[in-house]
C-alpha cells in the first residue's frame, strides 16, 4: 500500500501536451535508472518493515492498556526507569540498518559514476535557466531548447554525457525512467549520462526548487534511432531557413525587441536570454513543455507568455495585431 501511494506520488504528467507520458521509477529504461530502481525497492522494504514492526506495538500498547472499566483514572501505570537491552537494540539496529543503506547507495553511485563511456558517445551540455533548458551539442556546434534529442542505444554501444551548468541558480536534471537526479549549479560542472534503450519520447521535470515557475520547467528527451538522430543533427546545423514570402515577418522580427532575447542562426538574431530559436517549429512544446507547439498556441504565448507562464522573463510585448501577424509568419517559417 505505502509502496503503491510513492509510486503515484512519484508519477508527472506534463498538462496541455496531448500525449500524456506517465513516468514511473519502477519502469527504469536506461542503466543508471536500473541500476537505481533495485535501491528504491530494498529501501521501501526496509522502511516498509520498519512502519509494520512500530505501527503493530503501537496498535497492541494501545489495545492492551486501554482504559477498563473500574479502573482508577487518576492512578499512573506502573513506570519502568532504564532498560540496558531495549536501549542498545534501539541504538544499534538503527545503525545496521543505516549502514546498509549507505553501503549500497555508495556502491550503486559509484558504479553509474565509473562507468566506463561506450564506443559512441554523444556530448551535451544542458545549462538550466529560470525556467528552461538549453541545449547544446559541442560536437555538432548547434544549440537548442528543452527537447534533448539523442540518439537511442539499440546497439547496446551508444550512451548520451551531459555536462550541467546553470545560469542562475540550482536546478536538477530529473527524467525518471533514465536517471537519478543530478544538480545543475552555478559556477561546477556536474555529469551524468543516460542510455534509453528504446526509441522514444521521456518526460522529465525540473526536481530542484528555482523560482515560481519551477513546476513549468518541463524536460523531455527524444531518443531516435541512429538514423533519424543523424537526420535531426544534420538539420539542425543549418540556418534559420529562408523564406521569401516572410520577408516581412522576418525584418518585423528583427526589429522588435524579440532580437535582443534570441538567437536565429544566420540572422542579426542573437540575444542569448532565451532559447534558440533558430529550429522553433522542430519542437513538441514551448515554453518548456507548457503549451503544444501549434500554430495557437505560438501565437498566444507570443502575444502574452505571461498568460500561460505567469512571472516567466519573457514579458509580453504589446505588438499589435499586424505586428504579431507579421513575427508569426516568420517564425512559423523556422522549422
Ligand atoms: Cu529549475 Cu526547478
Amino acid at each position: 500500500m505505502l509502496v503503491l501511494m510513492v509510486a503515484m506520488l512519484l508519477q508527472m504528467q506534463v498538462p496541455g501536451v496531448a500525449e500524456h507520458r506517465v513516468t514511473d521509477i519502477f519502469k527504469p529504461l536506461a542503466s543508471p535508472a536500473e541500476a537505481e530502481k533495485n535501491i528504491a525497492y530494498l529501501t521501501f522494504a526496509i522502511t516498509g518493515a520498519i512502519f509494520l514492526v512500530v505501527a503493530s506495538l503501537l496498535v497492541y500498547t494501545i489495545y492492551r492498556f486501554r482504559r477498563r472499566p473500574g479502573d482508577d483514572a487518576h492512578q499512573e501505570p506502573p513506570q519502568v526507569y532504564g532498560s540496558n537491552q531495549i536501549e542498545i537494540a534501539w541504538t544499534v539496529i538503527p545503525i545496521l540498518i543505516v549502514f546498509v543503506l549507505i553501503g549500497v547507495s555508495a556502491r550503486v553511485i559509484a558504479a553509474v559514476e565509473n562507468a566506463s563511456p561506450p564506443v559512441k558517445k554523444l556530448d551535451v551540455t544542458l545549462i538550466g535557466h529560470q525556467w528552461w533548458w538549453e541545449v547544446n551539442y559541442p560536437q555538432y556546434g548547434f544549440t537548442t531548447a528543452n527537447e534533448i534529442h539523442i540518439p537511442a542505444n539499440v546497439d547496446g554501444k551508444t550512451a548520451t554525457y551531459f555536462k550541467l551548468q546553470s545560469m542562475d541558480v540550482i536546478h536538477s536534471f530529473w527524467v525518471p525512467q533514465l536517471s537519478g537526479k543530478t544538480d545543475l549549479i552555478p559556477n561546477r560542472d556536474n555529469f551524468t549520462w543516460i542510455d534509453p534503450k528504446q526509441p522514444g519520447v521521456y518526460v522529465g521535470n525540473c526536481a530542484e526548487y528555482c523560482g515560481t515557475q519551477h513546476a513549468n520547467m518541463f524536460l523531455r528527451v527524444v531518443a531516435d534511432t541512429p538514423e533519424d538522430f543523424r537526420k535531426w543533427a544534420a538539420a539542425q546545423q543549418k540556418d534559420g531557413a529562408e523564406d521569401a514570402g516572410a520577408a516581412r515577418g522576418k525584418n518585423a522580427f528583427l526589429s522588435l525587441s524579440c532580437a535582443n532575447c534570441h538567437v536565429v542562426q544566420g540572422t542579426t538574431a542573437k540575444g542569448k536570454f532565451g532559447p534558440d530559436l533558430t529550429h522553433l517549429m522542430s519542437r513538441q512544446t514551448i515554453g518548456a513543455g507548457v503549451l503544444t507547439n501549434t500554430a495557437q498556441n505560438l501565437r498566444a504565448w507570443v502575444n502574452d507568455p505571461q498568460e500561460a507562464k505567469p512571472g516567466c522573463l519573457m514579458p509580453g510585448m504589446r505588438l499589435t495585431d499586424q505586428e504579431l501577424d507579421q513575427v508569426m509568419s516568420y517564425l512559423r517559417t523556422l522549422d
